[in-house]
Formats: C-alpha cells, structure tokens, sequence
C-alpha cells in the first residue's frame, strides 16, 4: 500500500481551503444579503456568525480530520469510538456529494454564460425584458443545461485526477492567485465608474432597522456555506495536514481570504449596479439578469462581463473539486479503491445526481414539491438540515464525545508557542466549540426549519 498523501506546503493547504469557501456564496449571495439586509449592519452580523460558530466548526473538523487521518467516516468512528459515529460521518460526506450535484448543475449555468459573454451576448441588452428574455431561452433548453453540467463536472474530475498534491495542491495554487486578481481589476474598475463610490457608500452604511431574527439566521446559513463546514471537506483536508502543522496558521487565512472574497464581490457588485442606475434582484435575477444589463450600459463592459463570469467559474470550480473529494477519500481510504477509479466512480454518480437539478428548468420544470423545483429541494435539504447537522456532529464530537482535552491537545500540537503567548485564545476555542457553536446551531436549526414550514 502506498503512503497516504498529505500537502506539500502550508500555502498549499491554505490556498486548498480558500478554494473550496470561496465560492457562488460569495460572489453571488453574499452581495444580495448585504443589499437586503442593511448593508454593513449584514456585515456585522455575519463576521459575529464567522467569530462565534463559523471559525470554531472549521477548527474542530479540521482537529477530527488530523487526528483521525482517514475519510471522514474512519475519522468520525476512531474518534468518537462507535459505529454511531461512522454513520454520522457518512452522512457529512453523502452531503458534500449532493451539494456537488446540484452546485455543479449551477455552475454549468455559470460557465454557459461565460461562454455567452465571451461572444459578446451579454452586453446587447437595452431592458430587463430582452435579459429575462435570454436567460429564459437558455435555461429553458435541456441539452444546454445538461452539456455545461457535463463540462464543468469534467473540468473538476480533471484536477481531481492528479491526487491531493498534483491535482487538488496544484490546481489551487494557480487558480486561486487568478481569482483574487480577477476579483480586484473588477472591484478597482467598479470604483473608477461613474457612480461606482455609491456603492461603496451603499455597503458601508448601516440601515440597523433590518436586522430581523430572519437575518441573523441568514448570516449564520451563509457562514455555514460559504466556509464549507458540515460536508466532509474540511475533515478530508484537515486529514492530508502534517502531524506539526500549526492548525491556527492554517486556518486564520482561509476564513480571512473567503470575508475579503466577499467583501470584494459586494463592492464588485454594487458599485456596477450603482454606476448603470439600475436596481438590485436576488438569485437568478442578479447574476443573469441585473448584471447583464449593467454591463450594457458601462464603458469597457464586454470585458468586465467576461472577467467576472471567469471569476465566478474559477470560484466555483475550486469548490466543486472540495465537494467531491470527500467521497473520492472514502472510496479510497475506506474501501481499498484505486484513486482514478474512486475520481471516475464519484464523478459520475455526481453527473447522474446532478441531471434533474439541471433539467429543473427545462424538462423537469412541472415536476415541483409545494412550489420548489428540483434544484430548490436538493439545496434547501443540504443547506437548511444537513449542513447544520454534520457541523453540530463536529463540534459535539470534538467537545463532548472524544473531550475537549484531547481536541485542544491535538490543537495546541504544533502551535505551542502560540498558545503559550495567548492563553485566551485556548478558551474562546474551547468555550465555542463545547458550548457557543452547538447552541446556536440548534437555534438556527430551529428557527430555520420554523421558518421553511
Ligand atoms: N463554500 C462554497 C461556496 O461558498 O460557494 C460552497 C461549497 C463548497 C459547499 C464545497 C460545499 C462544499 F463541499
């Protein structure tokens, strides 16, 4: 047997783990709550969300994948020492394998339109109508949807191919420089417009009146998502970290990468919206139709239509490739499988899977539950019941099941010096993984699924 891989570098772990938060959660629903929910007073909520459970679930699945260093079903079980704990890793990683399905499904849209902007389609539009127009004629076509599923699907299964250090390693460290210089020509560009300061201006201000339950729930949703907790990824990555990593160094960047991610998107955002007078849609609206007509109406716009569809695609493809990881390990640290078969095997589970997400707005649009498509149930079912259950198993696991002793121990293994100069951060770890993180999770379970019914 050959020895289990682990990461060249730290960068390359770091970069690893910023590739797979950054994602459409960032550049596309990140700006849309900030504009729906008072702007900086959003903002505010969410990095309490990213301080009080976000940063604590990254760490403690990070601290089971190291310690454990198999799959997160292995891991779960050798730590929390019962077959209950296997399945409960199974779990997080049959979650990272639906969110691969479905985000694939919309990140085919994504790459459609990038191809779309490169020929010059997405800055024809004189009003809302010709945009919902094209999107509409799109997404309505079943072959369309289906080939960009494909494609995108390919592209991951391609990095993912080459193994931890040659695909997973690699591949991050020439996209994610990419990204981040992609994202900062837009959001310089965005600033130069004419109007472009409003948006900054927008962002900025605190409109404290809409900050309802609802919005706190939202952020700390958001903040679940977009760091890729309660899926298996982290656990998986964590695993390939070497014994005498400093996990605090390892970490702190990732989480400060994805909020600059999206903080830059939302100034990308308003500042093109601002600048073309025109008003903000969520969802689908923004991206596919708001941004289209905005990129009509601003000088240099065909070249920022095409920047910013490759932003969101490189975004996502990073993303995709740390959804799927988890079962390729479980295949292959779990079940003896070779790694190409285990890449093949997931990949196309993950395209079968993927095919009614992808046909929910052409050939399987009629077939709907209480109104939501295909698409809509298999994202709600992830973000709103498994994602919260797979990271309150992390940090019950690491807090009560295995002890918060050993998690702090295998924690402090490698920043003793860290610790030893600020004692205080042993006890916001231990004091939010043990008490803060699984609290509020529940909270947001319930108020979530009180909301859903
Ligand atoms: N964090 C990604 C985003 O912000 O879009 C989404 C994601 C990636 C979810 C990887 C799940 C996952 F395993």
């Amino acid at each position: 047997m050959t020895a289990r891989e682990s990461w060249g570098s730290r960068l390359g772990f770091i970069f690893a783990a910023a590739g797979s938060a950054i994602g459409l959660a960032n550049i596309w629903r990140f700006p849309f709550l900030v504009g729906a929910h008072g702007g900086s007073a959003f903002i505010c909520i969410y990095l309490l969300c990213l301080f009080l459970i976000g940063f604590p679930v990254f760490i403690s699945e990070i601290i089971i994948g190291r310690a454990g260093r198999s799959s997160p079903a292995d891991s779960f079980e050798r730590l929390g020492n019962s077959s209950w704990w296997r399945k409960a890793g199974m779990l997080t990683i049959i979650t990272g394998f639906i969110v691969s399905a479905f985000y694939s499904a919309v990140a085919g849209w994504i790459l459609g339109y990038l191809v779309e902007a490169i020929r010059g389609h997405l800055v024809a539009f004189n009003s809302a109508e010709q945009a919902a127009s094209h999107y509409e004629g799109l997404i309505h076509h079943p072959y369309w949807a289906l080939i960009y599923h494909a494609l995108f699907l390919a592209a991951s299964l391609f990095v993912l191919y080459f193994g931890v250090r040659g695909g997973i390693e690699r591949g991050n460290k020439i996209l994610m420089p990419l990204l981040f210089i992609v994202l900062t020509i837009l959001a310089v560009q965005g600033l130069r417009m004419d109007g472009g300061w409003k948006g900054l201006h927008f962002i900025t201000s605190p409109d404290w009146s809409q900050l309802t339950p609802m919005a706190f729930l939202i952020a700390m949703g958001q903040a679940f998502f977009t760091l890729s907790v309660g899926q298996g990824t982290l656990v998986t990555y964590g695993s390939y970290i070497k014994e005498r990593e400093n996990l605090i160094q390892s970490s702190w960047p990732v989480i400060a990468m994805d909020t600059l991610a999206s903080l830059l998107s939302a100034i990308i955002v308003f500042s093109i919206v601002f600048s073309a007078g025109i008003t903000l849609q969520s969802g689908p609206g923004l991206i596919f139709h708001t941004l289209p007509i905005a990129f009509g109406q601003i000088s240099g716009g065909y070249l920022i239509s095409v920047l910013f569809f490759l932003a969101v695609v490189l975004a996502a493809l990073t993303s995709e490739i740390s959804a799927l990881e988890p079962s390729v390990a479980y295949l292959v640290d779990s079940r003896g499988w070779s790694r190409h078969h285990a890449v093949m095997a997931v990949g196309l589970g993950a395209f079968l899977l993927g095919v009614p997400c992808a046909l929910s707005t052409s050939a399987l649009r009629e077939v709907t539950i209480q109104g939501h498509s295909i698409l809509d149930l298999m994202s709600m079912l992830a973000s709103s019941i498994l994602i919260p259950f797979g990271a309150l198993f992390a940090v019950v696991l690491v807090g009560w099941r295995w002890g918060i002793q050993r998690g702090m121990a295998q924690l402090e293994q490698g920043a003793e010096e860290l610790f030893e100069k600020h004692p205080l951060l042993l006890w916001y770890f231990k004091t939010c993984i043990r008490y803060v993180a699984p609290l509020l999770i529940l909270v947001v379970f319930v108020g979530t699924l009180m909301a859903v019914i």
